[in-house]
């Protein structure tokens, strides 16, 4: 099969669009890819210089680097840096944007990029609200242009097999779930302006880390066979304000999907999680645990139930399913995109809107019940 090429235009130079880039560089067949190759074909920064510097960073990777494949393999070739993102999204040689901006800006840079014609992968929270989310998606769809959520996850060989357990039926109906997303940030030590810390800049470990708890919400219970409630409700939040800057020092939420199970779901930026349990979902015949980090988890267990009533599960299965060597582990979603826009879809059906309305809506019911300094912000859509 010919390869298609995917040409990318990344906006921001920070921690995740590096390692997303560095991604796009590595040689597609470490992963068994055959049918897709990627092209970084412009960076777009607050500065000229800093696009310039991050895309000569990508150009000299030392060799033990799986990413420094892409310099000597032309995926840098011809890469423009822009000292503005509008910049990116007019670029004729670019066909889609990757969004890795602080959360509050994904909703104008999303729209900027949709309105130029380009398709868009935007980073986690999708948007501030689920107001700017509908707004991003109409666009998207009156454009006919593809948009995701960069959920990276739910691409990885691991996401994979756990729904093939799931549709295998061993473990029977959920009983009950709960989910963490917890890290020892040593806030105190980060000045007030850090984005983690800035209220402004959608701050706090709610929108930041809540969406991984929630992505295995969805990978284990929404998605399960069992479940039918096609809009789970948050019933109880609780949040921790960090005094200093008013953000969410942790999030706590309970989630009903109505007639299946209830589900725990928390985000912590003063506590490190716990390794052995990042996500557990318990059934009528056995339970299912992940390992941490939530992120970019390589390890489950199906074991049998712990008490007086056995199920018929009886003995502990280990699955290891490791992203491929040299990988950050962002490449798996960038393929995604690059196979959904050679077939000319404009939504991912493993990444659908439906499931970022429902994450994007459960964050609004968290934030407005809570008493952070993000509680009344609205984002740029409801201003
Ligand atoms: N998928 C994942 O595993 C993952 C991991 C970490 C973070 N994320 C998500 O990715 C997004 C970015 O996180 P990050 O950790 O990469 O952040 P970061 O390192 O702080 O980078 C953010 C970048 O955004 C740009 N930016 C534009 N306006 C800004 C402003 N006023 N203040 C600060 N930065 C500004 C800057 O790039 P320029 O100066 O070049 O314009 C900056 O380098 C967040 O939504 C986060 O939740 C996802």
């Amino acid at each position: 099969m010919t390869r298609s090429i995917l040409r990318w235009g990344i906006i921001s130079t920070g921690g995740i669009a590096t390692e997303f880039s560095q991604d796009l560089c590595v040689d597609p067949s470490t992963r068994g890819v055959t049918d897709i190759s990627h092209a970084i074909a412009a960076v777009g920064s607050r500065s000229v210089a800093s696009a310039q510097k991050f895309i000569d960073g990508l150009r000299s990777g030392p060799e033990t680097e799986g990413w420094s494949w892409g310099a000597k393999n032309g995926v840098l070739d011809g890469c423009t840096p822009h000292g503005n993102y509008q910049d990116v999204y007019n670029d004729p040689n670019v066909d889609v944007i990757y969004i890795g901006t602080p959360p509050n800006f994904h909703h104008q840079n999303a729209k900027e990029a949709l309105l130029a014609g380009k398709h868009v992968l935007c980073e986690k929270p999708f948007t501030f609200d689920l107001e700017e989310l509908d707004e991003l998606i109409a666009l998207a769809k009156s454009k006919n242009l593809f948009l995701m959520e960069a959920v990276w996850t739910r691409f990885h060989p691991l996401a994979g097999a756990v729904r093939e357990v799931l549709a295998s039926g061993t473990l029977g109906k959920p009983l009950r779930f709960t989910a963490d997303f917890s890290m020892d940030w040593n806030l105190d030590n980060e000045p007030a302006e850090h984005r983690m810390l800035n209220p402004a800049l959608g701050g706090g470990s709610l929108l930041d880390m809540g969406p991984y708890p929630s992505v295995w919400a969805m990978l284990l219970v929404h998605q399960n066979p069992h479940n039918t409630d096609r809009d789970p409700k948050v019933i109880n939040t609780y949040q921790t304000v960090y005094q200093r800057t008013g953000v969410d020092l942790n999030s706590r939420w309970l989630v009903e999907w109505k007639g299946l199970c209830q589900g725990q779901l928390l985000s912590d930026l003063s506590c490190p999680g716990h390794r052995d349990a990042t996500a557990i979902l318990q059934c009528a015949e056995g339970d299912l645990v992940v390992e941490y980090p939530p992120y970019k988890a390589e390890t489950f267990h199906v074991v049998p139930r712990p008490d007086r009533f056995p199920g018929a599960i009886t003995k502990k299965t280990t699955y290891h399913l490791p992203v491929a060597k040299g990988n950050n582990g962002l490449s798996y979603e960038a393929d995604e995109v690059a196979r959904c826009i050679r077939a000319g879809k404009i939504e991912c059906e493993k990444m659908t809107w439906e499931e970022s309305r429902i994450v994007q809506g459960w964050f609004d019911v968290v934030r407005r019940s809570g008493n952070t300094a993000l509680k009344g912000l609205k984002g740029t859509a409801g201003k």
